[in-house]
C-alpha cells in the first residue's frame, strides 16, 4: 500500500493504492471501510465496466446488516436499504442516466441517507453530494488495483480509522 499527498487546494486528499488479488479481497476492503465509516458518508465508486464496483457495494451493504437481496440498480438507478442503526443506505448506478437532472426525480432524501454508494458518479455530476471517499477500481492482471482518496474533514478522520483497521496499512 502506498500513500501520497495530492497538490493542495479544496480537493486535496490523501490517496492510498492497494492491490486486491480476488473478489474476496474486494469484499474485505468493503468490510474495513464499512467498519470505519463516519455516521454519514458519500462514496463515489469509479472504474470501467467489470472493475468491481458492485462487488464492493454489495459486500459493504452486507457488512451493514442488509440480509435480503441486493439488486443491481442498473435500471432503477437507485436501491434503498433501511439500516438497523437508523436511516438508510442508497446504492446508485448512474450508467444509464440520461442527464444529471434525472437525479431530482428519484426523490433522494439527503436527511435520511447515512450512506451513498454511487457507481458511475461522473454521469450524475452536479446532482450528487460531494464525496467523502472516492474509490477508483481498475483491472490489473487477475485482480484489481484500487485507489482510495479520502476528502475533507470527515474523510481525513475516516482515513485515520481505516489505516488502523486495514492490515496492509502498516506498509504505507
Ligand atoms: N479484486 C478482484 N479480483 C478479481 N475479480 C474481481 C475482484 N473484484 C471483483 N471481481 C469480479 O469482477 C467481476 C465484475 O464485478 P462487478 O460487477 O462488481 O463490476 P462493476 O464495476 O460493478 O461493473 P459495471 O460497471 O458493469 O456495473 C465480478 O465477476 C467480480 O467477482
Ligand atoms: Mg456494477
Amino acid at each position: 500500500m502506498s500513500r501520497e499527498r495530492s497538490p493542495g487546494g479544496a480537493g486535496a486528499a490523501v490517496e492510498h493504492s492497494l492491490f486486491l488479488p480476488d473478489a474476496d479481497a474486494t469484499a474485505a476492503l468493503a468490510e474495513a471501510l464499512a467498519a470505519t465509516r463516519p455516521e454519514r458518508a458519500v462514496v463515489h465508486l469509479r472504474g470501467d465496466l467489470g472493475a468491481g464496483k458492485s462487488t464492493l457495494a454489495r459486500a459493504w451493504l452486507r457488512a451493514l446488516g442488509v440480509t435480503g437481496p441486493v439488486r443491481s440498480p442498473t435500471y432503477t438507478l437507485v436501491e434503498r436499504y433501511p439500516l438497523a442503526s437508523g436511516g438508510e443506505a442508497l446504492h446508485l448506478d448512474l450508467y444509464r442516466i440520461g442527464d444529471a437532472g434525472e437525479l431530482e426525480f428519484l426523490g433522494l432524501d439527503d436527511a435520511d441517507a447515512r450512506l451513498w454508494l454511487v457507481e458511475w458518479p461522473e454521469r450524475g455530476r452536479g446532482g450528487l453530494p460531494k464525496a467523502d471517499l472516492e474509490v477508483h477500481l481498475g483491472i490489473e492482471g487477475e485482480g484489481r488495483r484500487c485507489g482510495l482518496a479520502f476528502r475533507g474533514n470527515a474523510g481525513e478522520s475516516w482515513r485515520a480509522a481505516f489505516v488502523r483497521q486495514w492490515p496492509l496499512a502498516g506498509a504505507c
